[in-house]
Order: structure tokens, then C-alpha cells, then sequence
């Protein structure tokens, strides 16, 4: 039979490419980490977050770096006006008078939009030019098509509009940024519904003040567990470096109640965060938990097994629990310093200064071992803590002590952590 071809062909697997195409790098260490290594041509990108956040920011600041290396960018402007854009790209250090290569596409209606941009493609093909080419819809939300009878930003609509864009990526080899809003609340309508058919998602959060925390929640070409932290300056967003402290409250008393400092694992880098809860008596006895960096239900089951194990009474108080510096914290080695900040509240007593805790603490009240305990351990005396209550680990391994202190029990924790038992 003669191979039509519009009639789909199966290839052997060594005829497959065995490259995912080519990487550029972002020119920032933090972006490039977080997708892994660079981006990845014909890539699709989505980039959520709540409005405000900073995400035409940070795309802009990308893109002003492409067009430095030579790389066109074609933004089309479905939020804000070519003015507002060029407002925003000046103040990022864009001077339109002697760089080219940022162009400005204001059309949202999807038809017309991938008629112009595969123009505006086709125009470095017919210059001989192998120029590449970065696309940034901002936002998929605005954007509409003729073939689909919804309202902009409905999720047909953005299926449709993300699904067009993404097509035209993989086909050109160009990769697509889709900028996506997320309201507090999840927004289910919303971003979420294009993560299946996008390569790689990622999502800027606040942190407190200027902190902007950017995160992987799926990458086809790296891992998920990285994330960038930057910071929103006048200029623009910047990257934070080195930020092993940067979560940490700067005191020149002692600690009050209910603060304890852990060595967490992010991505490949350890940060150095607080945990800080308040416990006050609930109203009519029914207690709450609020609880918006760490999950809630894990702040109730460590409340649970506080109350079995260390005979304190938590089942009737309001847990208030937060993390400094605004970041969320999903890690199970975060029970431990957990544990001991809801304890410390309860007991109304510091822990106390210099100490640090790790590890994952199981209902039936035993502390569980966790990886790359001497990393932590490293950042911790780096950062001048004395000590790292920290789970069991095998003779002759695990860290030194007077720095690590090991525990078996999260009695054990308490004792050690608070010198004597209260109660
Ligand atoms: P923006 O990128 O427009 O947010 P999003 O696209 O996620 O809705 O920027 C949000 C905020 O950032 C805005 O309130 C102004 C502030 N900002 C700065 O502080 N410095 C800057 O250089 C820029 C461009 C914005
Ligand atoms: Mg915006």
C-alpha cells in the first residue's frame, strides 16, 4: 500500500528525533533552573498567577534579555495597550529607540492573531534568517475565536485559544508563554484547564512584601520541584541569589513562642524558613485551624498527635499557623519544627535560640528519616544555628554532634528541644 500523506505513519523508535529540541537559556539563573535547564523551542509555557503578581513583569524582563541575544519576541497584547507595554518595558531598561526585536501584537481575536504572527514568522524565513522567535499571549483569558460560541475566558474559549497556540509552537519550533490568571480561590474556569495540553506549568506567588516565589507544577523537560525567588524592585523583578535566610526574621530579642526555624528542601537548594503559630482557646470549644502556607490538614494531625503523645491540649484552641516570609511549604520534613512551634505556643515558651528542627513526624508519635539531612545540617551551622534536632540515623552517619541532635520520638524531640517536660 502507498503511504498517502495525510494518513498517519508509524516510525521505529530509532527513527524518532532523540532530541527534544533546542535550549536557550533565559540569561536568568532562576528561570533557567526552574524550567530546567533553558527553554525548550517550541515549547508551550503556562504561566499562572493572581493579577498582580508580576507576570507581565517577569515576561518582560525575559523578553528584553531575548532581544538582547537576538531573539525576536512577539507580544500580543490582549490586557493592557501597546502604550502600557512600552511604558512598562522602559521602565525595565528598554530603550525602543536603539533595540529592536520586541514586537507589540494587539489583536485578540485568535483567527486574524495566528495569521499575523505566522506572518510575522514567515518574514525570518524569507530574510534567510534563522532567527529565532519567543511568542508571549498575555493573557489566554482575553483572546476569542470565531469557531467557538462562548464569551472570552470561558473555558471553551481558552481551550480552543491555548490548543491554537500550542499547535502553532510545536510547528514552528517557536516556544509560547500563555499567561493565565488565578484567582485565590483555584479558579477552576480558568488556567488550570489548559495544564494537561501545555509542556510545562508554572505559577509566580506572592511571598510577603516584594518577595515572588515562581514554581514548577509540571515540566516535561525537567523536574518540578524547583522554584525562583525574586524580588519586586522599582526596576523590575529581581533574582535572589543566595537565598538560604532570606525567609527568616531578623530579631534583636529572643524568639517569642511558637517560632521555629527549619532547614527545607527546595528544588536543589536548602532554605532556611519559620514557622509560627499561635494557639488561643477556641469559641465555643469547636477548634479551627487557619492555615494558609502549610497544608491544614497536616496541621491538624500534628495537633492530633500532640495532644495523644504529649498530653497537651490542642482539640480545644484555634491554631493559627503561618511560614515567614510568605512561602507555602509542602516537604514532610516539615512536621517536626511543626510540632514544636504549635508545642512552644501551647506552652507559651521560646524555643530556644539557635536551635533548628527537621523530619517527618508519624501519627504514632516516631520521627521519620529524611533526605539529604547533612546538606541541612551544613546550611544550618552556615547560618549560625548551634543546633539541628533532627530523626535517628544509622551509626557512625548523619551529623556530629553538639550540632545534630538526634530524635526518635517526638517526645524525645520536646525533651531535647525544651531542655525538661513540662507537665
Ligand atoms: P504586573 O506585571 O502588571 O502584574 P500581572 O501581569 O501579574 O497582573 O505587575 C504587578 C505590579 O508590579 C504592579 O502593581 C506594579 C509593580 N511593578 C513594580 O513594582 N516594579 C516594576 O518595575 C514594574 C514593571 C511593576
Ligand atoms: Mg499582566
Amino acid at each position: 500500500m502507498r503511504r498517502n500523506q495525510s494518513v498517519a505513519t508509524a516510525v521505529g523508535l530509532d527513527e524518532a528525533s532523540d532530541t527534544i529540541g533546542e535550549r536557550f537559556h533565559t540569561g536568568w539563573g532562576e528561570i533557567d533552573r526552574v524550567l530546567g535547564g533553558g527553554l525548550v523551542s517550541g515549547s508551550v509555557i503556562l504561566v499562572g498567577g493572581e493579577p498582580g503578581v508580576g507576570k507581565s513583569t517577569l515576561l518582560t524582563g525575559l523578553a528584553l534579555g531575548w532581544v538582547r541575544q537576538g531573539v525576536r519576541v512577539l507580544y500580543v497584547a490582549g490586557e493592557e495597550s501597546p502604550a502600557q507595554i512600552r511604558l512598562r518595558a522602559e521602565r525595565l531598561g528598554f530603550e525602543p529607540a536603539h533595540e529592536d526585536g520586541f514586537e507589540i501584537l494587539a489583536e485578540v481575536r485568535l483567527e486574524p492573531l495566528l495569521e499575523a504572527l505566522e506572518e510575522a514568522l514567515a518574514a525570518d524565513a524569507v530574510a534567510g534568517g534563522e532567527r529565532s522567535a519567543v511568542i508571549i499571549a498575555d493573557s489566554i483569558q482575553t483572546l476569542t475565536s470565531d469557531h467557538v460560541d462562548s464569551y472570552p475566558g470561558s473555558p471553551n474559549q481558552i481551550r480552543h485559544c491555548g490548543a491554537a497556540l500550542g499547535e502553532l509552537a510545536r510547528r514552528r519550533g517557536c516556544p509560547v508563554f500563555l499567561v493565565g490568571h488565578v484567582t485565590k480561590t483555584g479558579d477552576l474556569a480558568g488556567p488550570k484547564l489548559l495544564e494537561h495540553m501545555v509542556d510545562t506549568v508554572l505559577y509566580f506567588e506572592t511571598g510577603s512584601g516584594e518577595i515572588r516565589i515562581l514554581r514548577s507544577a509540571k515540566n516535561r523537560f525537567g523536574s518540578v520541584d524547583e522554584i525562583g525567588i525574586f524580588r519586586m524592585a522599582e526596576q523590575g523583578l529581581e533574582q535572589v541569589d543566595n537565598p538560604a535566610a532570606l525567609f527568616l526574621t531578623e530579631r534583636d530579642k529572643e524568639c517569642p513562642p511558637g517560632v521555629a526555624v527549619a532547614p527545607v528542601y527546595e528544588g536543589s537548594r536548602i532554605l532556611l524558613v519559620e514557622i509560627q503559630s499561635l494557639v488561643v482557646p477556641a469559641k465555643g470549644g469547636i477548634s479551627r485551624v487557619f492555615s494558609e502556607r502549610i497544608d491544614s490538614g497536616r496541621v491538624s494531625r500534628m495537633a492530633a498527635v500532640l495532644e495523644k503523645h504529649l498530653k497537651v491540649r490542642l482539640s480545644d484552641q484555634d491554631l493559627y499557623v503561618n511560614v515567614g516570609g510568605g512561602i507555602h511549604i509542602g516537604e514532610v520534613g516539615i512536621d517536626l519544627p511543626l510540632s514544636l512551634s504549635l508545642y512552644s505556643a501551647r506552652i507559651n515558651q521560646p524555643v530556644p535560640p539557635g536551635t533548628a528542627t527537621i523530619g517527618e513526624v508519624s501519627l504514632a508519635g516516631e520521627i521519620h528519616p529524611i533526605a539529604h539531612l547533612e546538606r541541612r545540617a551544613r546550611t544550618v551551622q552556615e547560618m549560625s544555628f548551634g543546633r539541628l534536632i533532627h530523626p535517628p540515623v544509622k551509626e557512625g552517619q548523619g551529623v556530629a554532634p553538639p550540632i545534630g541532635i538526634p530524635a526518635a520520638s517526638l517526645t524525645d524531640a520536646v525533651r531535647a528541644c525544651f531542655a525538661s517536660r513540662p507537665g
